[in-house]
């Protein structure tokens, strides 16, 4: 069995995905990274030389690649089901959870980090409206994890409890 994990950037997905691999025996594998090494080149780089569009082409490509995929936690970028067929891809290929992460810890987890979308100064406004139009979407995933106040084990006890691994 696969485990999905969607939400915005800097809500924890790679390192939970990573605990929660470890935890129960899983293999990890997370797409930004698969397109970092594939192609050799940084996310950041490929925005900047080749655009968004490109990155979400690759970005298609690397989920679409995970089809034959078995016991595995996924770790996606944020952005990557605000498109529908990556959406019902992932759904195809494992449980989707959404990492409910309060806008705080996502600015906290963010800083003194780039991300192509927020650049190097992240404006906690600009964060806020960018989550507002994604909220949505993550809320089809089939489970939701509220990550307030937890820490990563404490996540991935409630990730564990909620699909009863
Ligand atoms: C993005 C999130 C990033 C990365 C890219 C675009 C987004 O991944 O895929 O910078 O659109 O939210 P993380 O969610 O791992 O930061």
């Amino acid at each position: 069995m696969n485990i999905v994990l969607i939400g915005f950037m800097g809500s924890g997905k790679t390192t939970i995905g990573k605990a929660l691999a470890r935890r129960k025996g899983l293999k990890f594998t997370d797409t930004d990274t698969v397109i970092e090494k594939q192609l050799n080149i940084s996310i950041k780089d490929i925005f900047s030389c080749f655009g968004e569009a490109h990155f979400r082409r690759l970005e298609k490509q690397s989920i679409d690649q995970l089809m034959n995929i078995k016991d595995c936690v996924i770790a996606v970028g944020g952005g990557a089901v605000m498109f529908q067929n990556n959406l019902d891809t992932l759904k195809g290929i494992g449980i989707t959870v959404f990492l409910d992460a309060p806008i705080q810890k996502i600015f906290d987890n963010l800083k003194g980090k780039f991300r192509p979308l927020v650049g190097n100064t992240i404006d906690e406004n600009k964060l806020c409206e960018l989550l507002e139009t994604r909220y949505s979407t993550y809320k089809k995933a089939q489970v939701i994890i509220n990550t307030e106040g937890l820490s990563i084990e404490q996540t991935v006890d409630e990730i564990v409890k909620r699909l009863g691994l």
